[in-house]
Order: C-alpha cells, then sequence, then structure tokens
C-alpha cells in the first residue's frame, strides 16, 4: 500500500471531512498528526498578493494575461510562472489561483484582461507553459475558472448552454494542455453552471478532466461556489474555499453516515488533497515534486523521503526565476503591440526635445485589472515618469486632458510624510468608540484598501495623518474615499465633512469604488498637515480609507506650469493639453479604462473610452501631426481616430515597470514584440458576438464554435485590427512554404536595417467540407528574432487535433487541407494544400 494511503487510514471520518473545507480565507486545515501542514493558495493571476492585501507586503505586478499573451512567446510565459512561483514562496503560498484561461468570447467581458486569448490554441499552449513554470518552482497552479466563465453577469448562477462540440473544440480545449501536458495539480471549478449542471457539481469534472485528460489533482471550488453537500460531495469537486463554513463539514458527515455519500467520495478527495500537499511540500515525509515538466517526471508520484528533505528541495527549485522587476519590463515591452506607425517610431537618437505627455492613465497608470487579481505593487513606473528618466534633459509636460477615474486617486507617496516618525508615508490610527487609540502605525499608502483583516476589533474609527509637499502651488482638490462619517482637515482646519454611505451590499463593489467626498483646497505654503478621518465605520469586511485627489469633471488638477487650472470643464481641459501639445516636438496621449468599467464582478457596458478621452485624442493630433497614442487597456476599447494619429501603441494593463517598457519602446532600445491576441474592432455594432448578459438566467453561446476571429471572417466584417497583427520596427518577407501533414516550414528574412521579431503564424483551411468550419483556424506559429539581412529557416510543427472536429470523439475528416502562412490572420501571403489520410 502507498505510504498516502497509510496516512488516509489514520483518519477518522470527521477528520477526513474537516480538510475538505478551508480552515479561513486561503488556507487549508493542518493535520499535525499525520504531519501535514496548512496550505495557503493566493490569488493571482499575474502577481501573488498572499494573505493581506496590505502595501507593506508588496508583490511584484507583472503585466496583464492579455500583455504576455501579445507576446505569443511559450518560453516568456514559462518565465512568468517561474517568477510567480518564487513570489509565492517568498510569501509562503503553496497554490496559485491561475493561470485563468476563459477565452475572449466577448469583448466586453470584464475579466478580458485577465485571461489570453480569442483562440483556444494559443491559450493552451500560454496555459500548459504557465502552469510549468509554476509548477517548477514546488508550487502549484490552479487554471480556472473550468469552464465557461467567460463573463461576468450573474456570474453566481448563470447557465452557459453550450454544444459539446464548441466545448471540445473551444472552451475546453483551453484547458486541455495545461491538463494533459503541464499536468497541473490544481483547477479552479468556476461558478456558473454549463448545460444545467453547476460547475462545482457538473459531470465535466468527472469527464473529460479526471478521466480521459488524467487529471489527479484538487479541483478547488471557487470562492463561495460550491453550495451544496450531497450533489459537490457526489461530483469531483475536491476543496471547498474559503473556510471555516461552508455546506460540508458537518453536514457532509451526515449524509455519509446516512449514505447518500459514499466513504469512499470522501477518501477520494482527501487522497488528491495529500497528493497536493505531498506535491508542494505540505506532508512531512514526502519530497516535493519540483518540476512536471522535465522528462524525468516525478510529479505524478511523490516519493518518499525524510521529512527533513522537504524545504530544502523545494526551497530551491524556483531559484533559477529571473528577477520580477526584470521580466515584467521584458513582458510589458514585448507584449506591447504596434497597430498603427506612419514612420513615428522609434524617435531617432536622442530623441524629442520637447514632450507634451497628455491623459490621467499618463500619470495614473493602470498596472492591472481590478477584482481578486490586484496586488500592491512595491512602485509603480508610469508613463510620464518612464519617459521623465529616458529624457532627462527634454522638456516634459503633463497635462490631464481628459479624466478616465472617478473618485479618489491616493496622494502619491513621494510627496507624503508620516508626521509622527517622520518616515515616508502616512500614520494611521485605529480608535475605539470610546476614542482609545488600538493601533497607531505607519503605512506606505494613502490608500487604506481592504481594511478588513488588519483592523484591530472593536474600530470605530480611522484616522490618516500625513505631511504633504504641495506639488504645484494653486488649487487641489483633496477628499476621501470610504464608508462611515468622514471628515478632512488642512492644517488643523476642518474642510470637510460628510457622511458617506456604501449602496447596495455587494461587498466587493464597496472595496473598488467606496462612497467619496472633496473639496476645493489651496494650500498655503510648500507642506500642509492633512488629518482624513472616517467615524461610525461599518463593522462589516469591506472597510476601505483612501486620502487623495479627486480628478473627476468638476475638479482640476496640475502637474506642470504648461497645465493650469481646468475647473472641470471637459473643453477647458482639452485645451490645456492642446496648448501643451501646440509647444511640444511630440505629443504622446496615454488613453485607458478606470477601475470602476474594467474588472471582475461586471462586464463592461461598451467598448467605448470613457470620458472625453476621443475628443482629447482628435483634437491634439490636429495640432500636432506627431502625436503618439498609448492605450491603457487590458481589452479591446474603440479607436475611431486611430487614422488621425502618427502612431497606436496598445499596452494593456502594463505592470509595474510599464514606464520604463514604454520609453524602451518610443526610444527603439527594443521593439514593440506584440502580435494582437484577440480581434480589435472599429465598431461595437460589427462585434460579431458581443452580448454577455444571460436572458432569463441563461447564456447561449449559439454562436457555437464561432468565436474571435473565425467569427468575423464569416460575418466578412473588417475589424479595426485582425488577430495575430502587429507592426515592429523593421519589415520581413516569407518564402518557400514547404507543409506536410506533421510541419511546415517557411524561410523568414529580415529585410530592414535593424534587428526584430516576427511571430510567423500557420493556419488552415478546409474548401469543400461536410462539418461545419471555421474559414480558417490557427494550427500553429513561431516567434522569429532575426539581425538585420538575416533569413532563418522557421519549421511549426502541426498536431493531429489541427485537423480533427468533434463529433461524439475527436474524428478527422480526410482530404485535402490548405496551409496558409503570414503575419496575421488577414495577412496570409503564403498557401500550400496538404492530404491528410
Ligand atoms: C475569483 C477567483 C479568485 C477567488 C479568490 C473569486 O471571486 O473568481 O478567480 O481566485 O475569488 O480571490
Amino acid at each position: 500500500m502507498h505510504r498516502i494511503d497509510l496516512l488516509l487510514n489514520k483518519l477518522t471520518l470527521e477528520r477526513k471531512v474537516r480538510l475538505l473545507t478551508g480552515a479561513d480565507e486561503w488556507s487549508t486545515h493542518p493535520d499535525p498528526d499525520i504531519g501535514l501542514r496548512a496550505m495557503v493558495l493566493s490569488d493571482g493571476p499575474s502577481g501573488i498578493r498572499g494573505v493581506t492585501w496590505d502595501e507593506r507586503d508588496p508583490a511584484v505586478n507583472l503585466p496583464s494575461a492579455t500583455a504576455l499573451a501579445a507576446t505569443w512567446d511559450v518560453s516568456t510565459a514559462h518565465a512568468y510562472g517561474a517568477v510567480l512561483a518564487a513570489e509565492a514562496r517568498r510569501k509562503g503560498a503553496h497554490v496559485v489561483l491561475g493561470p485563468t484561461i476563459n477565452l475572449h468570447r466577448s469583448p466586453l467581458g470584464g475579466r478580458h484582461f485577465e485571461a489570453f486569448s480569442e483562440d483556444p490554441l494559443l491559450t493552451a499552449d500560454l496555459a500548459a507553459a504557465y502552469v510549468r513554470g509554476v509548477q517548477s518552482g514546488g508550487v502549484a497552479a490552479t487554471p480556472k475558472h473550468y469552464v465557461g466563465n467567460d463573463f461576468e453577469t450573474e456570474r453566481f448562477t448563470a447557465n452557459v448552454s453550450v454544444s459539446e462540440r464548441a466545448l471540445r473544440e473551444l472552451y475546453l480545449a483551453a484547458f486541455e494542455k495545461a491538463v494533459v501536458e503541464a499536468r497541473a495539480w490544481a483547477v479552479m471549478s468556476a461558478y456558473n453552471a454549463v448545460n444545467g449542471a453547476t460547475m462545482t457539481e457538473n459531470p465535466l469534472l468527472a469527464e473529460p478532466l479526471c478521466g480521459e485528460w488524467g487529471f489527479d489533482g484538487v479541483v478547488v471550488s471557487d470562492w463561495w461556489a460550491a453550495r451544496t453537500t450531497a450533489p459537490a460531495a457526489l461530483a469531483r469537486q475536491d476543496l471547498v474555499m474559503p473556510g471555516p463554513d461552508g455546506p460540508w463539514g458537518e453536514a457532509l458527515v451526515t449524509a455519509v453516515r446516512d449514505g447518500r455519500v459514499p466513504e469512499s467520495a470522501v477518501d477520494e478527495k482527501v487522497l488528491r488533497l495529500l497528493r497536493l500537499a505531498a506535491r508542494v511540500g505540505a506532508l512531512d515525509g514526502f519530497t516535493p515534486a519540483p518540476d512536471t515538466a522535465s522528462p524525468g517526471d516525478t510529479a505524478t508520484s511523490a516519493s518518499e523521503a525524510s521529512p527533513s528533505d522537504t524545504a530544502t528541495s523545494a526551497g530551491s527549485a524556483a531559484g533559477s526565476a529571473e528577477d520580477g522587476a526584470v521580466l515584467a519590463r521584458r513582458v510589458a515591452a514585448d507584449g506591447m503591440v504596434l497597430v498603427r506607425n506612419d514612420g513615428e517610431l522609434p524617435w531617432a537618437a536622442p530623441g524629442p526635445r520637447s514632450v507634451a505627455v497628455i491623459g490621467h492613465n499618463a500619470l495614473q497608470f493602470r498596472t492591472q485589472g481590478g477584482g481578486s487579481a490586484t496586488v500592491t505593487p512595491p512602485y509603480v513606473v508610469s508613463p510620464l515618469d518612464g519617459l521623465r528618466a529616458a529624457l532627462p534633459d527634454a522638456e516634459i509636460t503633463w497635462t490631464l486632458g481628459a479624466v478616465t477615474q472617478a473618485g479618489i486617486a491616493a496622494l502619491p507617496i513621494a510627496l507624503l510624510t508620516d508626521p509622527v516618525s517622520g518616515e515616508p508615508g502616512v500614520r494611521a490610527r485605529f480608535l475605539a468608540a470610546d476614542g482609545r487609540e488600538l493601533l497607531s502605525e505607519n503605512r506606505r499608502s494613502a490608500d487604506l484598501a481592504r481594511l478588513g483583516g488588519s483592523r484591530p476589533a472593536g474600530t470605530a474609527s480611522v484616522e490618516v495623518s500625513t505631511r504633504y509637499r504641495v506639488r504645484e502651488p494653486g488649487i487641489v482638490r483633496l477628499g476621501v474615499a470610504g464608508a462611515g462619517r468622514a471628515t478632512l482637515t488642512v492644517d488643523g482646519v476642518r474642510v470637510l465633512e460628510r457622511e458617506l454611505v456604501h449602496e447596495g451590499e455587494d461587498f466587493g463593489g464597496g472595496l473598488v469604488s467606496p462612497p467619496h467626498a472633496s473639496v476645493p483646497v489651496e494650500p498655503a505654503g510648500e507642506e500642509v498637515v492633512l488629518v482624513a478621518r472616517l467615524d461610525d465605520v461599518p463593522q462589516r469586511n469591506g472597510l476601505t480609507l483612501t486620502l487623495g485627489e479627486d480628478l473627476s469633471p468638476g475638479t482640476q488638477a496640475t502637474d506642470a506650469k504648461q497645465a493650469n487650472s481646468t475647473d472641470g470643464d471637459p473643453a477647458e481641459a482639452i485645451e490645456a493639453a492642446v496648448v501643451a501639445a501646440r509647444r511640444a516636438e511630440v505629443a504622446v496621449i496615454v488613453v485607458g479604462t478606470s477601475p470602476e468599467i474594467e474588472r471582475e464582478a461586471a462586464d463592461r457596458a461598451t467598448l467605448a473610452l470613457p470620458g472625453a478621452q476621443d475628443a482629447l485624442v482628435r483634437t491634439v493630433a490636429a495640432v500636432n501631426p506627431r502625436t503618439v497614442v498609448v492605450v491603457n487597456a487590458g481589452a479591446p476599447v474603440l479607436m475611431p481616430w486611430r487614422d488621425e494619429v502618427a502612431a497606436v501603441l496598445l499596452g494593456w494593463f502594463g505592470g509595474q515597470e510599464f514606464g520604463t517598457a514604454l520609453a524602451d519602446v518610443l526610444l527603439g532600445a527594443v521593439e514593440p514584440g506584440g502580435r494582437l491576441p484577440t480581434t480589435w474592432p472599429a465598431k461595437e455594432a460589427d462585434v460579431p458576438v458581443l452580448a454577455t448578459a444571460p436572458v432569463d438566467g441563461v447564456v447561449a453561446y449559439d454562436e457555437d464554435i464561432h468565436i474571435g476571429y473565425r467569427a468575423w471572417l464569416r460575418a466578412g466584417t473588417q475589424p479595426a485590427y485582425p488577430f495575430g497583427h502587429g507592426l515592429g520596427y523593421t519589415s520581413w518577407e516569407l518564402t518557400g512554404l514547404a507543409a506536410t501533414p506533421d510541419e511546415v516550414s517557411v524561410t523568414v528574412r529580415n529585410t530592414g536595417d535593424r534587428a526584430g521579431k516576427q511571430v510567423v503564424q500557420v493556419y488552415l483551411s478546409r474548401e469543400s467540407s461536410t462539418v461545419d468550419r471555421p474559414e480558417r483556424w490557427l494550427a500553429g506559429y513561431a516567434v522569429v528574432r532575426a539581425d538585420a539581412g538575416r533569413a532563418e529557416r522557421v519549421t511549426v510543427r502541426l498536431t493531429r487535433r489541427s485537423f480533427q472536429h468533434w463529433d461524439q470523439g475527436w474524428r478527422t475528416e480526410p482530404g485535402d487541407f490548405t496551409v496558409h502562412a503570414g503575419t496575421s490572420v488577414a495577412d496570409l501571403t503564403l498557401t500550400a494544400r496538404i492530404s491528410v489520410p
């Protein structure tokens, strides 16, 4: 008998069942008698938050999954996973809750930024590489959310109605390689239902996941997704999160005693949990498996070892991960997609003498999407910071131009001093109802997000005080966000008093966009003491306090002399930007979305950019022909002005090093290496699959296998930029296509005058077929890097699966297929015929 089975035999039913629900929000239960330690699970997927939301425990904030996907580079996805594993170890986490690999079915999907692509092959390859990277560090990866969570509206209850074929060829295919090839140690079951059964009870957990695909890891529920005792326990659902409460516990013990759930079902779940613990080094006597991907795979059965071996061998495995900040910068540049360039980029050395940097997101760059993916980065290099550092001798101005974010933007730490300790940041005090000080501490942010876990019991008031070094003389609109009775004093004078009530019961919504109030203040002198306070704070978890500046319409903001009061009028804000753009050699406008509109738990209502940003771009481009637009959004947005500007760069949610990477790209130190992992539409009306809202609780995937570029091709409509598109700084020629059913090779020549990257893409089509097929579909690709004038012979392997369709099993329709090779789904210059038996 295997030693894991012997451990199981030592446990009573109660002790077994206890292990199957979390001990708290992020950990599992230990059982010291069998040498089992608690395991910590952490979000993911683009940084490791750990168990608290606290700026004193920052995490490397990598670019969003859409940026990673735009690299089309599996080796980069592996490196990304390895950095996450190192971060997880540093934070004491055993399980990373990622990658998110639901598909980009509609660009309105709220978590689009967190997932990879509209194409199942590209998604599956990147997911598998990410999983391998994470698990090479001895940490479990958790591909999520299995399956059909491709939208956010009514996500707990919506039922996806989808054909078996579309499931197999698209939505399950996205998960398959992560499980079958990369051998993920965990998978997260989704909130939604598929074809009538909620995913924590769905037969898809058994087949294909555990049977056909051989998954032997733990199925973790999405947080609060498991809602029943017997049906979830009878399914291949293993671990209910979070804990300590939930639908199992005592109720499951009773269900087993009553004969409604066989004890063998509980045993299987416990075995899987113990196997996971053995793999991640949380079970005494077992050597953690450091690398499932290597040929000498040791992961499928954890081997015996002395308990003392456990920690050391696991600890060293992550040692080879790249430095997080270095990787963040590399992915940001390599995933940046240059969709348009009239010759403006790259800037010739030594760069422009003056740059008008414009846009809310240029100053407050969104490094990540909102929701559970959020981590606190140690610092953020904004586009403005990045350009100022790279062009120290240039005159660089910043103007707001247009507001994107509603609410209070935290005052930057660089301008704040704790008045008690003299350290950077703020003094946070937690007070009881009788005014007693429960805790006083230095905090390194004016945004005390999610105080739920860290505030002392009995906290009735929270106070933040700081010495604020005034950025610019003049009026600034200061405010407070959070729930409770809010006050703000400036140098001892009360300037604001307001009852702030968080509407609705949505705990998440209260954290993402809390109520706020602000007032115009004209600081006297270069430094003022600010005290923001919330009294009578709500006693539930969703407590947050931000002291900051209100940039919303009706307010003003200045950073540099050129940008004076805009006084809330969008036209005046644009005018100030135009003045700056006229005076400068080049204008760089950073447009983007805001935390309210692009985040978890809600789909977007529109693809249009918020506020007056479209008008801003048009007006600035009309006065400065050298206008470069940088898009700071995790998902497609409409760019009606795209042909009126000199260049457009898609920067996604580019992570903590984005500003550095942007300067690298603008100045030509590196190429923008990205290719679109998803089609970017010109107009909302053109998008073939757009609606995300359930109708009577059902989201009907009626388009079947035709999503993304497949749907665009079928509709015959031109998007703004097609799947796979992206420009570099050199030119290429593809020749000499040779194809067999096993591989395709092409000669790729760099015909320009500098080194560059190209992504060679191979699609298949089938002219006469007895089955419904996409007009063409991605079958393989290769990243090529070549010096000026160099040619490379590139081979792309094809798998049998690329020729197959699902019809109650994988089938190959014999006959001729056409192979297309090129540089986007719409730019395929080479074709060949192959015959498949
Ligand atoms: C999200 C998951 C996440 C979990 C824990 C859920 O709301 O859907 O992706 O891992 O919360 O934060």
